[in-house]
């Protein structure tokens, strides 16, 4: 009998037991009543990401991965233009490469300077706030919010509009009266940035496309949502996680402030062991597929669980082991294919910037409250924690 995708973790890190044995692809039941598909494993999980006959178009997903809905799900619909994390080539490489002119390396390693003045800005308030303070809202949701405004172009004061909107939209269960009007208000915020850097535009990405000519104000509109959504939650979960990870493994994290692990390595083997995507990475099939002993009918929908993929230990040894020191790329937490992270370097900027910064300040950081008392994000699309209170002496 198929089952349903199962989201709680039976400890904070590990994903649920369940995926981690069994067949790599294997029958997963979704709300709508049918059959697809649930792969596991790493080298199957990069077969399907790679593979064209497996779309990302939102018109194509015949159900969402659970219900209570996966937020702002509309079966059949088709993606706002612009939003091409849920579009194909051509149109997605359209957009792709649009953007890929604004997230140049350089324009990365220039950034970097900035996120680390943005880092030790937060730590000094951090600092400030005094032990007992809750390291996402002073710190982990801060840093990647105001460097993707900084990007964008989108003013920080306005952060409270946009940080409640996504965490609306990425919250299971959300109703659709509720998820409606946080896209609404997050679109209507956005139409009006869009007419200003039209106005006068910035030098920023989105001035950047503004200037292009190659956009109209609906695509713009959907690139803008994709990376003000996609560029602050999953950095924010990551920062947060990894540091209670961090804390949980305390010889990890005086190997990493002590420099004998290096921050690069450090980031890879977090993002490797905590793979905070829960359910982003579904796609359905265009025709029937033969795949690992199984024969997906066209019009199945297939998940892929970066979580259990990047804990196969046909490619990594002994995977539920967090090990800072070992080579974990090849991870698949930032995708794989023609979807693959648009903001992974932003990112791997930001969180070794965040943990290294982090624990030199806070030598003797610790949790302020039992282990098991801190709030994990079973109910999100994008885990992690919803608070981590800290103290230091
Ligand atoms: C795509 C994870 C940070 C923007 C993806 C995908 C994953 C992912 C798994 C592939 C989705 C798919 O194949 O369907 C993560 C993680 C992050 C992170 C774990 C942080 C640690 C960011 C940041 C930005 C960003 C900071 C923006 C600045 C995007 C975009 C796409 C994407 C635009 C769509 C790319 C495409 O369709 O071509 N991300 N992401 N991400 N991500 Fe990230």
């Amino acid at each position: 009998m198929a089952a349903p995708l199962p989201i709680a973790r039976p400890n904070p890190f590990d994903p649920p037991a369940v995926l981690l044995d069994g067949a790599p692809l294997r029958p997963l039941a979704f709300p709508d009543g049918h059959v697809g598909w649930l792969v596991t494993d790493h080298a199957v999980a990069r077969e399907v990401l790679a593979d064209r006959r497996f779309t990302s178009r939102l018109e194509f997903r015949r159900s969402p991965v659970h219900r209570p809905n996966v937020p702002n799900f509309q079966a059949g619909q088709a993606a706002l233009p612009g939003f091409f994390i849920a579009m194909d080539p051509p149109d997605h490489t359209r957009y792709r490469r649009a953007l890929t002119g604004q997230f140049t390396v350089r324009r990365m390693n220039q950034l970097r300077p900035r996120v680390e003045q943005i880092v030790a800005e937060r730590l000094d308030l951090l600092e400030q706030a005094g032990p007992g303070s809750d390291l996402v809202a002073t710190f982990a949701l801060p840093v990647p919010s105001l460097v993707i405004c900084e990007l964008l172009g989108v003013p920080y004061a306005d952060r409270a509009l946009f940080q409640n909107a996504s965490a609306v939209l990425l919250r299971l269960g959300v109703s659709d009266a509720e998820a409606g009007e946080a896209m609404a208000t997050l679109l209507g915020y956005l139409k009006e940035l869009i007419a200003r850097t039209r106005r006068e535009p910035g030098d920023d990405i989105l001035g950047g496309l503004a200037e292009s000519g190659t956009l109209d104000d609906e695509e713009l509109l959907g690139i803008a949502l994709l990376l003000l959504v996609a560029g602050h939650e999953t950095t924010a979960n990551m920062l947060a996680l990894g540091t209670f990870a961090l804390l949980r493994h305390p010889e990890q994290a005086e190997a990493l402030r002590a420099g004998t692990v290096s921050a690069d390595s450090a980031v890879e083997e977090l993002l490797r062991y905590l793979s905070i995507t829960q359910f982003g990475t579904g796609r359905a099939a265009l025709e029937d597929v033969d795949l690992a002993g199984q024969h997906i009918k066209a019009g199945d929908m297939v998940i892929v669980s970066i979580p259990a993929a990047n804990r196969s230990s046909d490619r990594f040894a002994d995977p539920h082991t967090l090990d800072l020191g070992r080579d974990a790329r090849g991870h698949l937490a930032f995708g794989h294919g023609v979807h693959q992270c648009l903001g992974q370097q932003l990112a791997r900027i930001e969180m070794r910037a965040g943990y290294t910064a982090l624990f030199r300040r806070f030598p003797a950081l610790r949790l302020a409250v039992p282990a098991d008392e801190v709030p994990l994000r079973h109910d999100m699309a994008i885990y992690g924690v919803h608070a981590l209170p800290v103290e230091w002496s």
